[in-house]
């Protein structure tokens, strides 16, 4: 009977600390000093882009990029300019992107995304990392 005890406290605590491992890079989320209650005021070079950005990738990277449940925060040093150039940002709305950084699984190619979109919501982004001091 104790020895019962012992085995399960011990399996309890192993199963606490595997999933405070799988939780930790999603714990970091919040990375930019924006949210849905604080938005920055965006430059008006850059609105199509936002717009653009909240159609495609919002849902996964948040609408200030500081992540979701289902994607990463895009205000993170892994993509600054020098990490993840701009043509990782075509190929991931592309083609999509296998899961390495992260334990959020892979980016799906984004239906109905173009060159031309990449072309004008990356330039918010690139602004809302430099605002966020990512870069
Ligand atoms: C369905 C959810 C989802 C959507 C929609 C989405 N992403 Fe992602 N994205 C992810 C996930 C998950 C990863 C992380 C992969 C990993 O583990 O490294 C990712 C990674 C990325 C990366 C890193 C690429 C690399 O080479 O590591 C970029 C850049 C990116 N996304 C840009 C975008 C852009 C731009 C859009 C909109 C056009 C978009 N994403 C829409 C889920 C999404």
């Amino acid at each position: 009977m104790n020895f019962h005890f012992m085995v399960s406290t011990k399996s309890l605590s192993i199963t606490v600390a595997l999933s405070m491992l799988l939780l930790m890079p999603v714990a970091g989320v919040a990375a930019s000093k924006y949210s849905v209650d604080n938005p920055p005021k965006v430059p008006f070079k850059y609105a199509q882009g936002k717009k653009i950005f909240n159609n495609l990738c919002s849902k996964c990277h948040g609408e200030w990029g500081n992540g979701t449940t289902q994607g990463p925060p895009l205000m993170h040093g892994f993509y600054k300019p020098s990490h993840h150039g701009d043509p990782a940002f075509y190929r991931a709305a592309l083609k999509g992107v296998q899961a390495h950084h992260w334990r959020f699984g892979n980016m799906p190619p984004v239906p109905g995304a173009t060159r031309k979109d990449v072309d004008t919501l990356l330039p918010f982004v690139r602004w809302l990392q430099r605002e966020n001091g990512i870069y």
